[in-house]
């Protein structure tokens, strides 16, 4: 087989990001300073934005997140199971408890009622997850009425109406990993309601420093002395990461744009095949990501169309092995039926801009032929 292998997810980096770079080389400049500012300024513009705080990843930006809303020890918070290993993880850091919940089969989302019965007295907040970008109803599920963490990892182009996933929680948080709609290499971010969260987490996010060095130094004698208000790791940016985000960000709109075009061929493609469900289509009013594409097969070949299409150079994957049934969270006794579905029947197929024409529809072509 002479094809490169296509990859499942991806991002489309280039000269612009070079551009970018080489400004902070030639300033002799690579860790966080400038370029750090302007991202956070541009991203917060564009995504209509109180403030926002750039940070090394969205693992970090989730335990950081968890961190601010400053809860008991040993606070429930629910979440999906059909998630990232790390929503988990920063509950657990954060002392507090990961209470599993199921998600809707259709759109994969947490929803309202899937949260409702997991509700206790110690229940302190919930952690949402917009999967492959379709907004979750947040509506209903502030109704409930407890501190969201409104995970928009895949969700950085996403609204409900004209409101920003990421923007409608009590935090908000994104990643800019390798691989996602906005790639910096490695990155992430949160965003709060209350500046003064984002306040603390600018503190918290260089070691807990007060004040830098030289940010102090405009203000005191031995500026080189500080206070340190927090125990927490370092989860800084760089400017060469922030660099690539504003070359990113310029290009954001036509790589949505390109993701959008594929998805739309897929669905129409895909549309008469009977034996996989194609992923839920946006409502007319609110805007989707486009971050993943994720199929339902109705029947037991998930495994054996995985490894076709593998053979025949087309990588997919499952996000997510439901969290639950990782033996490490102590919840294997739960029984979540939609997610434990969707990891037996779920698969996710290639969708990026940097897939060509010709790599789309011999990934239909391969789909196709394995049924046909
Ligand atoms: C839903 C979700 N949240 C958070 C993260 C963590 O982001 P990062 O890889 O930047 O640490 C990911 C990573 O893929 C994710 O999928």
């Amino acid at each position: 087989m002479n094809r490169k292998m296509i990859s499942v997810f991806g991002s489309k980096v280039g000269k612009e990001e070079l551009v970018e770079i080489k400004t902070s080389l030639d300033n002799q400049w690579i860790g966080i300073g400038s370029k750090t500012d302007l991202f956070e300024k541009q991203f917060s513009k564009r995504l209509g934005l109180k403030d926002f705080l750039l940070l090394d990843s969205g693992s970090n930006a989730l335990y950081l997140a968890v961190k601010l809303l400053n809860l008991p020890k040993g606070s429930e918070i629910i979440l999906p199971t059909f998630t990232w290993i790390s929503c988990a993880t920063a509950i657990i850091l954060n002392d507090c408890i990961p209470v599993f919940c199921d998600v809707d089969l259709e759109t994969q989302n947490i929803t309202a009622e899937t949260i409702a019965p997991k509700i206790t007295s110690n229940t302190k907040a919930i952690m949402i997850v917009h999967y492959a970008g379709l907004p979750v109803d947040m509506q209903k599920i502030k109704a409930l009425g407890l501190p969201i963490i409104e995970d928009a990892a895949h969700a950085v182009d996403s609204k409900i109406g004209t409101d920003y996933c990421g923007s409608m929680g009590d935090i908000g948080i994104y990643s800019f990993d390798g691989i996602k709609n906005l790639a910096v290499g490695e990155g992430g971010g949160i965003t709060a309601q209350n500046p003064e969260l984002i306040e603390m987490g600018r503190k918290l996010r260089y070691c807990g420093i007060e004040k830098s060095g030289f940010q102090a130094s405009t203000t005191k004698n031995r500026w080189w002395e500080y206070n340190v208000v927090d125990f927490m790791f370092k989860m800084i940016p760089d400017d060469i990461s922030a660099s690539i985000g504003i070359a990113q960000l310029k290009k954001l709109d036509t790589n949505q744009k390109r993701r959008k075009q594929i998805w739309n061929i897929y669905q129409e493609q895909f549309y008469d095949l009977d034996w996989f469900i194609n992923p839920a289509e946006i409502n007319p009013y609110d805007q989707h990501s486009y971050f993943t594409y994720f199929i339902r097969l109705k029947n037991d070949r998930r495994d054996e169309l995985a490894k076709y299409l593998l053979d025949n150079g087309i990588y997919t994957t499952l996000r997510y092995q439901p969290l639950h049934m990782i033996p490490i969270y102590n919840s294997t006794h739960l029984k979540l039926p939609n997610s434990e579905l969707l990891n037996e029947v779920g698969l996710n197929i290639p969708l990026h801009p940097n897939l060509t024409d010709n790599d789309v529809e011999y990934i239909i072509g391969k789909i196709k032929e394995f049924n046909g």
